[in-house]
């Protein structure tokens, strides 16, 4: 075969834009931790320096470290591909995760690793593959980051360092903007975690800055009031799935407003609704609804918050399930659409139930805030008015089909509440006497759609409270209404 020759790429070029893959922070040291978790470890340290606005971070674990050769390998761009066969913990999958994972966040990895006593140090410098153009892999850490590598040496045993150095932080990085990332990053590996740190996984100890992470369970699982679903095992080319939806407890059923936020999430309760996928037990996707719901997919509503669905997967279904490099998206395969839907359906119907139903209380006894349904208003005469933006009350308007209806039976209610004051002790103000009016006229309306006749419709609604405590009532809505309807109402 004629060829016109190998044509290796330029190395600076396409290291720089494997650096560009879109990896956020806290996802390249999620995706190191992977590597630690699959070497076995049962200690990873994260350490992030701010060193006087030189930052450089490290990550060293105990696992079982690899030998020269190994560590060469590991080194190399796309090592262990996707087609390679994995152990079924293995967290890894294009072998290219160490590298684009580092390359996103810093301009020189230095990797050291010790397996039997024999440490071994290698390292990419882009600014060095720049000048020299060349595959060279460096030996060693760059002159004077010795002291960075050491603590793979004072520990015995076998282990690995990562060492990030030159970090993209940006030009206009601060100390603040460094210490915020950091939060961000604590929170997601406390996230994505959660089963190593403190759930049904191997056990691994995280510490971030010197302190063991403790995991956060999008279940809240610890809460009675969480209801976990009957668990479901779907089947799909790659092996076996395993779903079970959880309802988290209503806000009133947390002890305080923090633990509340805490079970949140770091992107809060709107955004973190939804499915939560495993792969081999580490969370790729936390959140969303994974694009179904049919023709109109799902958007993260206010009213389902309180669903989320546990879903794992093997790490054989990688390509099912459409994992990208970052491991950060997944989507469902065909095969597995429509069972995932029922599940999600009967979910979030169970979630927006608990959502609006438990918020739902009456005015508390003995004078205290109204609280949920009922919110307090200046008025004397009608001291209670139902929120309108309450989630049962917003469901029932967004789907009735003439929203101004439900408005005027929500008016009759409150107007016609036996927690108002005796209708005669305070006159009611005019605006309020149009407020009921107006309402009148919807029912009016709607009694004459249904066929009853004007004086029948006119009666029943001028004789119904709240309305008949508007004098001349019967006469005002003759009037409107046949002035509505084009008649001659005199
Ligand atoms: N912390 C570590 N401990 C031991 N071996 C590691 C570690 N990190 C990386 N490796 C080795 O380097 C290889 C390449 O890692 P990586 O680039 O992340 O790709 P992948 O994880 O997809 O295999 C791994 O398969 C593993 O053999
Ligand atoms: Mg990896």
């Amino acid at each position: 075969m004629s060829t016109y020759g190998s044509v290796p790429p330029h190395p600076s070029a396409l290291v720089e834009s494997l650096g560009n893959l879109g990896y956020s922070l806290e996802a390249a040291v999620a995706d190191l931790i992977d590597n630690s978790i699959a070497a076995g470890a049962s200690l990873v340290e994260v350490c992030f320096e701010w060193n006087g606005g030189e930052p450089f971070a490290q990550i060293l674990d105990d696992g079982c470290g690899m030998n020269e050769a190994e560590l060469v390998e590991a080194m190399r761009l796309g090592g262990t591909g996707p087609l390679a066969v994995r152990r079924s913990d293995d967290l890894g999958r294009y072998g290219l995760g160490l590298k684009t994972a580092s390359f996103s966040q810093c301009r020189r990895l230095t990797v050291g690793s010790r397996q039997r006593g024999d440490i071994s140090v290698a390292r990419w410098d882009l600014d060095a593959m720049a000048t020299g153009g060349s595959w060279d892999l460096l030996e060693g850490t760059a002159p004077g980051s010795e002291d960075r590598i050491s603590a793979i040496g004072s520990r015995g045993g076998t282990g690995t360092l990562i060492l990030w150095e030159v970090l993209r932080t940006g030009t206009e990085s601060s100390l603040a903007r460094f210490t915020e990332g950091l939060e961000r990053v604590e929170r997601h590996l406390a996230m994505v975690f959660h089963r190593y740190i403190d759930g049904d996984q191997r056990r691994v100890v995280i510490r971030f800055n010197g302190q063991a992470l403790k995991g956060w369970d999008p279940f809240v699982v610890a809460n009675p009031a969480t209801m976990p679903q009957r668990p479901a095992r779907l089947r799909d080319a790659s092996g076996h799935v395993e779903v079970r939806g959880y309802v988290l407890p209503h806000r009133d059923r947390f002890r305080n407003s923090d633990e509340h936020e805490a079970a949140g999430g770091p992107d809060g309760w709107v955004a973190q609704q939804g499915f939560y996928v495993y792969r081999a037990g580490r969370l790729i996707v936390a959140g969303g609804w994974l694009g179904l719901g049919g023709s109109r997919e799902w958007l993260r509503d206010e009213a389902s918050q309180l669903a989320r669905i546990r879903v794992d997967i093997l790490n054989t279904g990688d390509r099912a399930w459409r994992i990208d490099v970052r491991k950060a998206t997944a989507r469902p395969p065909a095969a597995l659409r429509d069972s995932l839907t029922r599940i999600a359906v009967d979910v979030r119907r169970a979630a927006r139930e608990v959502y609006a139903h438990r918020g739902m209380r009456v005015p508390s006894p003995g004078g205290g805030p109204a609280g949920g349904l009922w919110k307090s208003t200046a008025s004397r005469r009608y001291p209670y008015a139902i929120k309108r933006d309450h989630p049962a009350v917003q469901a029932v308007i967004d789907a009735a089909e003439d929203p101004s209806m439900v408005d005027a039976m929500l008016l009759a209610i409150e107007r016609s509440a036996p927690l108002s004051l005796a209708p005669n002790s305070v006159r009611a103000e005019t605006e309020e006497v149009d407020e009921i009016v107006l309402a009148a006229n919807v029912l009016l309306r709607n009694l004459l759609a249904l066929g009853l006749d004007r004086t029948t419709a006119i009666n029943r609604v001028a004789g119904s409270e709240p309305f008949n405590q508007v004098s001349g009532i019967a006469e005002r809505l003759l009037l409107e209404n046949a002035r509505g309807t084009g008649e001659d109402g005199t």
